[in-house]
């Protein structure tokens, strides 16, 4: 969708911002820019909606050389939330989003009225917000309006410098999850440039890890985590991206221990029988559709006094997940239950009972993750030695 080839800017003070730069951007796909201040972030941006004409090189869009678009044809196409907002302080903010239908020519009214929908998509009222100036409005109500006025036309593309860069981190997490949402929505093709690591793993489908106006590292954030390329990028992403990587790393079902499983009308008596000869010293409970109920102790009652079913006895479990959650979030519903392991469900089949997993397992889940990515093999074909197995 977005492809550069060789791009290369150098500015006429002979500051090389981008050296000889090769990349592409799928459709619908979130590419996420990282790299220290001055590195050429905005510099790429800019190149893409013809700001800035490269010196070597050539860019694509959908296949067409932008050299031979007309700019304000080209700009069209691409929404752009610029460094900073720059929102226009004298116009309102119903009018800072309906700029660009405005500059195509649409008619008042119809721009106004995509102008309000877009900022009730944003999350503000436009009843409420609509007429205010942006300097009534908090950094990070700013920071919507800068991305309801880059939608406003429907582009395909949308570069987005550092759009919440102007906020704290609350905020920040905030618009990102808000935007990642949208994304899942509008499924635009989208150049984010940001410095900051945690957001580019966040929020990108690939990251490009810029060095000094080259690309040390261009892959997913669980490879750019787990096997950085080049000594920059591992300390570019820094010394806890181990800790980073579990939040980009899902469960999956390879994962998983089978630990006993009872059901809710099995006899007390034969279940708890059962689980003290295997030695163990629970069990997880389930419902007639195989769905996860809760879980027993084995010594939920003495086999000489156990009547009646599992039902009486199983306790609920809320620690449980969906398969292909982070493992960051598994990690904090242990520490929030004071779980010794959580329970994994289907998320597709209505919750059927998967498995669990267990802190050894979790540690064992992200070594194999990071040796499947660098030897390019499904994660559940990696071998490893963990303290559980050894
Ligand atoms: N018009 C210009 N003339 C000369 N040099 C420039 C010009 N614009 C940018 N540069 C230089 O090019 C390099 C890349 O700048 P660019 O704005 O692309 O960086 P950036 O990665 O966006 O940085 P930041 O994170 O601070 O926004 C910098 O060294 C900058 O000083
Ligand atoms: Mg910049």
């Amino acid at each position: 969708m977005i492809r550069f080839e060789h791009v290369t800017k150098r500015y006429a003070d002979g500051t090389t911002a981008v050296d000889d730069l090769s990349f592409e951007v799928a459709e619908g796909e979130l590419v996420t820019l990282v790299g220290p201040s001055g590195c050429g972030k905005t510099t790429t941006m800019k190149m893409v909606n013809r700001l800035i004409e490269p010196t070597e090189g050539g860019i694509f869009l959908d296949g067409d050389d932008i050299s031979t678009i007309d700019p304000v044809q080209l700009r069209r196409r691409i929404g752009y939330v610029i460094q900073q907002v720059g929102l226009f302080p004298h116009k309102t903010v119903l009018e800072n989003t309906a700029t660009v239908p405005h500059l195509l020519g649409w008619k008042r009214g119809k721009g106004r009225e995509r102008a309000a929908e877009l900022l009730d998509l944003v999350g503000l009222d436009p009843s409420v917000y609509g007429d205010r100036y942006p300097e009534q409005l908090s950094g990070g109500q700013r920071q919507r309006v800068g991305v309801a006025r880059a939608l406003a036309a429907d582009p395909p593309v949308l570069l987005m410098d550092e759009p919440f860069g102007a906020v704290d981190p609350v905020v920040r997490e905030r618009l990102q999850n808000e935007f990642l949402k949208l994304q899942a929505q509008v499924r635009k093709t989208v150049l984010f440039v940001t410095h900051d690591i945690e957001e580019a793993v966040r929020l990108g489908d690939r990251i490009a890890v810029y060095g000094q106006g080259r690309i040390e590292q261009f892959d997913s954030p669980a490879t750019v985590l787990g096997a950085p390329a080049t000594p920059y990028v591992a300390d570019f992403v820094g010394a806890d991206r181990g800790l980073k990587r579990l939040s980009v790393t899902p469960i999956e079902e390879s994962d998983l221990d089978q630990p006993p499983v009872v059901h809710l009308d099995d006899p007390l008596a034969t279940a708890t029988e059962r689980l003290r000869a295997e030695g163990a010293r629970w069990a997880v409970v389930l419902d007639g559709r195989d769905n996860l109920h809760g879980w027993i102790p084995a010594d939920a009652t003495t086999t000489a006094t156990a009547k009646g079913t599992v039902r009486e006895h199983a306790r609920r479990m809320e620690a449980w997940l969906p398969l292909g959650a982070p493992l960051k979030q598994a990690f904090a519903t242990m520490l929030q239950h004071d779980a010794g392991w959580i329970a994994v469900i289907d998320k597709e089949s209505e919750g059927r009972f998967l498995g669990v997993l267990t802190p050894a397992r979790l540690h064992e889940a992200l070594r194999r993750s990071i040796d499947a990515d660098a030897q390019d093999v499904p994660r559940a074909e990696v071998a490893v030695e963990t303290v559980a197995t050894a």
